[in-house]
């Protein structure tokens, strides 16, 4: 089957949801720890129809795939099982589902680290909310999404890619307690932008070690006699754990800190140091980065326009994000890919998409060249 949508289609509700990148908070929302997402403009759309058959008929036009499903057995395809664990979800709650032509557009890349398995779930509940005026709101979304991904496609994640897709906005970024779930949209420090590049890196592994993770951070949590890992105040319990459970907390309770410290002083320069030493701790403590990762953020750190950089998301490649002189967005991500490139990396411009690019000339002018300490 070819990726064409079927033109006689006709939805009867549809429903868009974004990609997120994370400016600060890795791995700390399964610690019940606060991070600092931000909503992409980059998003996906799911239109409902009625079913002309006894199975869900689902489709996706960037991957071409189509696939049908009935719901008492789990699909083969990674892709539908998101869209399948989110149904379930639905069903779960006692809602009665109709089979379904599900047709499924995306702007979010995929496998990069920006969420685009959240924006597919968010999308598709938010779909269905509509579909059949459920009575649930945003942060009911972002749980359901959650739970469709943890139990039916086998990532273990934390809440933090849910709630920024169903709550967060392009414009804002949203400080999350991933433990009550309480938020605040936070503006960026003024004349600075978000800047998102791809380390050109294919993410390998990622579910297996992500789950390692997880275990090694409860495991980390009961040596230490707390609930999790947002509990522990200071370093100086955690430096006496044999290893690697003193890299691992080590990480989570330095970066839930450098959150807290960088939405308190709203200012540029500081939420530039807590990214450049979330990555630092990343890379040593948590050991999720790869060495295009890091080589690509340290050309970003390089750049006197660049306040920040760090990688985004789970890590073990894919993307990194920088906090950048608004006025310089186009000369740093030309300067930086085109440096990248000299190393043998393979890398590419994600956001803001409206940015012009030319790897050849740099157009856009860039007045402002300090840099900020
Ligand atoms: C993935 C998970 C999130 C979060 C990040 C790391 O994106 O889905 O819940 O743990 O990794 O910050």
């Amino acid at each position: 089957m070819n990726g064409d949508l079927d033109s006689a289609f006709v939805p009867v509700a549809v429903a868009h949801a974004p990609g997120r990148v994370n400016l600060l908070g890795e791995h700390t929302d399964y610690n019940d720890g606060f991070v600092l997402p931000i909503a992409l403009a980059q998003r996906t759309t799911v239109s409902l129809g009625p079913a002309s058959g006894p199975a869900f008929h689902l489709s996706s036009k960037e991957s071409g795939e189509t696939i049908d499903f009935t719901l008492d057995r789990l699909p083969d395809e990674a892709f539908a099982r998101y869209v399948f664990g989110c149904l379930q979800q639905v069903v779960g709650r006692g809602h009665a589902v109709p089979t379904l032509d599900i047709q499924v557009t995306s702007e979010v890349p995929i496998g990069v680290g920006l969420s685009s398995s959240a924006a597919l779930e968010v999308a598709m509940l938010r779909a269905l909310r509509l579909l059949l005026t459920l009575p649930i709101d945003d942060v009911e979304i972002a749980r359901m999404a959650q739970r469709a991904e943890v139990e039916f496609a086998g990532v273990r994640c934390g809440i933090m890619d849910q709630m920024a897709s169903s709550l967060a906005d392009p414009t804002h970024a949203l400080f999350l307690d991933a433990r009550t779930l309480a938020t605040e949209r936070w503006t960026l420090p003024p004349g600075c932008s978000v800047l998102v590049l791809d380390s050109g890196v294919q993410r390998a592994l990622v579910t297996s070690a992500f789950n390692q993770r997880r275990r090694e951070c409860a495991e980390a949590s009961a040596r230490l006699g707390v609930g999790s890992l947002r509990d522990v105040e200071g370093l100086e319990r955690v430096e006496t754990l044999p290893e690697p459970w003193r890299r691992r907390a080590r990480h989570v309770v330095s970066e839930n800190a450098r959150v807290l410290r960088a939405v308190a002083d709203a200012d540029a320069a500081v939420l530039g140091r807590m990214m450049n030493a979330s990555h630092a701790s990343l890379r040593d403590d948590y050991e999720v980065s790869v060495a295009a990762l890091d080589q690509l953020v340290a050309l970003l750190q390089e750049h006197a326009a660049v306040f920040g950089a760090k990688l985004t998301g789970a890590g073990f490649g894919g993307a990194c994000v920088a906090v950048v002189e608004s006025s310089c967005l186009g000369e740093v991500a030309n300067t930086t890919l085109r440096r990248f490139a000299a190393t043998g990396g393979r890398g590419a411009l994600l956001a803001p998409r409206s940015l012009e690019l030319d790897l050849g000339v740099q157009r856009i002018e860039c007045s402002v060249r300090r840099r900020h300490e």
